[in-house]
């Protein structure tokens, strides 16, 4: 297996024989809607959304059992033909051999390159695909054939790429039947689909979209078109054929169709041939080949004007990369530069969820598109750090998706703040869903200072679902509209505060039979879904109490800011203010509260407002913050018989605590831990004997670091479905990535640097390892029990890897506008006593040097003085908001630690 190696600071890499691992894929995409993922031997799909894949839509296993790819074929007389992606089958059969055919794979941020060497033919083919960032849906691949012996070779070459021209769903429903629809047509450069109809049993639509295959070969630096075509598969496949020994291409039979046939009701496949080629030793013959959408044949015509062309594929190439690079505007040096350079690619992650959803990579065969209400505000994490012009309006639009009873939209619309009802009437409440707005907000007023962001005001969400789920609203109708409506029939809008205070309180009261936050149809472990009942979430409740406290802060720093001592929410809040505190250890009495809010607020709310004092509505939210970290104190720290203590984090549908010994053994949980330490529910002491606890039952690593939970040994059919993965997969177990970066960036927040960078640098070693991760660079959502990176690129993970060693480990962080600089490097970390970060702050790029002169240790130092542009700027670790906003848009930053 070959080593992965970098080879600048931007991530471009080299890999040899990445056709040595199995289910690797490569992401190429652009903003235009083209997503595809390619393989080392050319597989993988093309596709705009769910019912627009141009190459047949592929899930994991079929990257290995496809013969479906973007082949190249070389036909040489007297030698077996050769594919260019090493999926013939007489490559296939001296996969496994010792003079197995040369394969390197050099790739970066949205192209890939592979170059493969046939000793037997003498030639090195180089094939370098991307999707350009332009308004073009196109995909384009550039193949160069290149004479490695000393005398001229003449062979005959056939591109013979299958289409597939319509809905991932006619996989298995009408497969054959769609290929019914299929208007095929041969034109000057290329074969086109025009399907017919769009098929679907619920009602069958005219198809708008064109697909096409266009290809050109250069000859003297002119383009010259293909000679021929054969757009049916089973005439280029021939009688018992495949296509990886395709009769077409095994015979040197010339194809059967000119330019301008119509072909119509067969599997498609864009098969051309050119004109036999004589290369002289060390020549090079290029091969264009554009895989595209369009509106009309014109719009597809123009896609092969403007892209085959050598020139002008050299050239967007180059601009593609730069345009990707330029947007990831994090990075590092640290005295590892394969961390700086895995980084570079984490950072690049949340733009690739962006464009990618949570579906459409081969692992992520599920789905339509889309993205959840958590991945929605999780992404914007990254965006706040790397595009952060954009994300003001996006949390503003974003929290039009809470419903007054504080439970939010789950059907997310394709446009900014679009939010859908869910007409199959699922009714589905996450009980984590309320917290992580606020967390996202936060950071934004942190970085920017804009604390006056909480006054925005924007409408909620209105659907038939009330009651936190448990009802239905008879009196709403489809015809009012997805927003919640006053008594005088407008659209009722509140601040951004009162839309975090409904998620926050009503939580407060929807507890259990234990007094912690009910767990519903799920948290953040989406696994967790069979305890609708009696299910509670000790883990959420802790993040839900720490919330609380930092919005009280946020509360007092707006109120001073404008001077203002009152704020106006409304009117129907006041039940869930004004609960005398004894309610508090009430069960019933927090459902009497729920229940009289919830009711007041079922179809319409009053519209009406009332002003409530700043500090008053601060102590109460201070008195519930305090009330749910002493009640998970004194009643979920668990001692086990090994003398460790953890907290319990869950309650099942039969009303248990979920953690401790059991006769199957330990149990214990890591969400529970993250937040009770992130909170600052857990005291120092306490975060000391997790660690311990965690590194006892958690840590594994051999599979990058801390496992999810450890081995209940039970399918748990009384808590979640993730009791059924084998365990050490996926919820059941793995490093989920996600989960194992929350523990590492909450124990940076409470000072735990050594154990903090222990997580986060086991996670990278883990991964970076590609003989036993087998994924390229980058985070995967989960490390399985075998040490295989799943799920890659697309997960929430990256943006909370990009925060917390941005924000913690290197301490580069907003105070309220201000930039403060309070790194937790280890000694280990700095390089000559030196290390440093760029990023975007304020608008202005910044380049922060720490220097260590006398080598400590993180804990030991902090940062003693700073110079901007090595000038001094003063003594402390925070240079003010105000001097941000004079510095040129570039500026170096020296911080000196001592
Ligand atoms: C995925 C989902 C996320 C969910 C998590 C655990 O994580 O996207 O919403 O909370 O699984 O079930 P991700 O891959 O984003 O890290």
């Amino acid at each position: 297996m070959g080593n992965l190696k970098y080879l600048d600071k931007k991530g471009t890499f080299t890999l040899n024989n990445p056709d040595l691992t199995s289910y690797m894929y490569f992401p190429l995409a652009n903003e235009a809607g083209v997503m595809s993922s390619i393989t080392p031997d050319l597989g993988g799909d093309i596709k705009l959304d769910q019912n627009t894949f141009l190459l047949e839509p592929v899930s994991s296993e079929n990257l290995h059992n496809n013969k479906s790819v973007r082949n190249f074929w070389i036909y040489v007389e007297g030698k077996k033909a050769w594919s260019v992606a090493g999926r013939s089958a007489a490559q296939q059969a001296k996969l496994f051999d010792d003079d197995k055919e040369e394969v390197k794979l050099t790739a970066g941020i949205m192209w890939h390159q592979i170059e493969r060497k046939s000793d037997d033919l003498g030639l090195k083919a180089t094939v370098t695909s991307f999707v350009p960032e332009t308004k073009d849906k196109v995909e384009l691949t550039k193949i160069e054939i290149t004479n490695i012996t000393d005398s001229h070779i003449k062979f005959t070459p056939t591109t013979a790429i299958p289409l597939y021209g319509r809905s991932a769903s006619n996989i298995r429903d009408h497969r054959h039947v769609t290929s019914l629809l299929h208007r095929t047509f041969t034109v000057k450069n290329g074969i086109e689909i025009f399907p017919t109809l769009t098929f679907d049993e619920r009602g069958h639509n005219k198809n708008t979209v064109y697909y096409g295959a266009l290809a050109k070969e250069e000859t003297d630096g002119v383009m010259v078109s293909p000679i021929s075509f054969c757009p049916v598969t089973e005439e280029f496949i021939g009688r018992g054929g495949n296509f990886e020994n395709p009769y077409m291409v095994a015979k040197n039979q010339p194809l059967p169709y000119g330019i301008g046939e119509e072909i119509d009701g067969y599997e498609t496949v864009a098969a051309m041939r050119f004109a036999d080629a004589v290369i002289s030793p060390g020549e090079t013959k290029t091969y264009i080949i554009a895989l595209g959408y369009g509106n009309s044949e014109e719009e597809i015509d123009k896609l092969g004007e403007k892209y085959l062309d050598t020139k002008a594929f050299d050239s967007f190439l180059e601009e593609t990369k730069k345009y990707w690079q330029d947007k990831i505007n994090v990075s590092y040096n640290s005295a590892d530069s394969d961390f700086d350079n895995w980084m570079h690619w984490v950072n690049f992650q949340p733009m690739l969820r962006r464009i990618y959803g949570c579906s459409f990579l081969p692992h992520h065969d599920y789905g339509k598109g889309g993205r959840g209400w958590r991945d929605l505000w999780q992404d914007c994490l990254a965006l706040l750090i790397m595009e952060p012009k954009q994300v003001r309006q996006m949390l503003i639009d974003n929290f039009g998706g809470v419903r007054f009873d504080g439970t939010n939209a789950t059907i997310i619309g394709s446009k900014q703040g679009e939010f859908i009802a869910d007409r199959n009437n699922i009714v589905r409440v996450w009980m984590d869903h309320g917290a992580w707005p606020y967390l996202t907000t936060s950071l934004y007023m942190q970085q920017t200072g804009d604390i006056e962001f909480l006054n925005e005001e924007n409408t909620y969400f209105k659907d038939a679902q009330i009651g936190r789920g448990e009802h239905r609203d008879n009196l709403w109708s489809d015809g009012e509209g997805n927003m919640q409506l006053s008594e005088d029939d407008t659209p009722y809008r509140g601040t951004v505060l009162e839309h975090l205070l409904i998620q926050h309180l009503t939580s407060f009261y929807d507890v259990g039979e234990h007094n912690h936050i009910r767990l519903r149809g799920a948290d953040w472990n989406d696994g967790l879904d069979m305890a609708e009942k009696r299910g509670e979430s000790v883990a959420f409740t802790a993040l839900y109490g720490g919330n609380l406290r930092d919005l009280a802060k946020d509360i007092m720093t707006l109120s001073k800011k404008t001077g203002k001592d009152t704020i106006s929410l409304a009117k129907e809040i006041e039940v869930l203010l004004n609960a005398d505190k004894t309610v508090y250890d009430s069960i019933d009495e927090k459902h009497k509260v729920l229940n009289a809010y919830c009711n007041a607020v079922g179809h319409k709310v009053s519209g009406e407002k009332v002003s409530v004092d700043c500090t008053k509505l601060c102590n109460v939210l201070n008195e519930m913050s305090s009330w749910i970290a002493d009640h998970i104190r004194k009643t979920e720290w668990i001692t086990n018989k090994e003398g460790n203590s953890w907290f319990n984090g869950y309650y099942d549908n039969s009303g248990n605590a979920v953690e401790g010994d059991f006769s199957s053994g330990v149990r214990m949980m890591l969400t529970g831990q993250v937040f009770a330490i992130m909170s600052g529910t857990a005291t120092d002491e306490q975060v000391a004997k997790i660690v311990k606890s965690a590194d006892d039952y958690l840590y594994d690593g051999a599979i990058g670091g801390y496992r999810l939970n450890t081995n209940f040994n039970e399918v748990k059919t009384d808590l979640g479905r993730m009791f059924g993965f084998a365990f050490g997969h996926k919820e059941n177990g793995a490093v989920f990535s996600h989960m194992a970066v929350m523990y590492a960036n909450a124990l940076y927040r409470r000072g735990f640097a050594k154990e903090g960078y222990k997580v986060i640098n086991t996670l990278y070693k883990h991964c970076h390892n590609y003989s036993v991760s087998c994924i390229y660079p980058g985070v995967p959502e989960y490390v399985n029990q075998r040490g295989q990176g799943m799920y890659h690129y697309l997960t929430g993970s990256a943006s909370w890897l990009l925060l917390t060693v941005l924000n913690k480990m290197y301490g580069i962080k907003g105070e309220l506008g201000n930039l403060k600089l309070q790194p937790k490097l280890l000694k280990e970390q700095f390089k000559d006593n030196k290390a440093g970060a760029s990023c975007l702050f304020g608008g202005v790029n910044i380049n922060v040097i720490y220097e260590n002169p006398k080598g400590l240790d993180a804990g030991e130092y902090s940062v003693k003085e700073i110079y901007i542009n090595n000038e001094k700027y003063g003594n402390g670790d925070v240079i003010a908001k105000e001097d941000i906003n004079k510095l040129n848009k570039e500026v170096q930053i020296t911080a000196v630690l001592g």
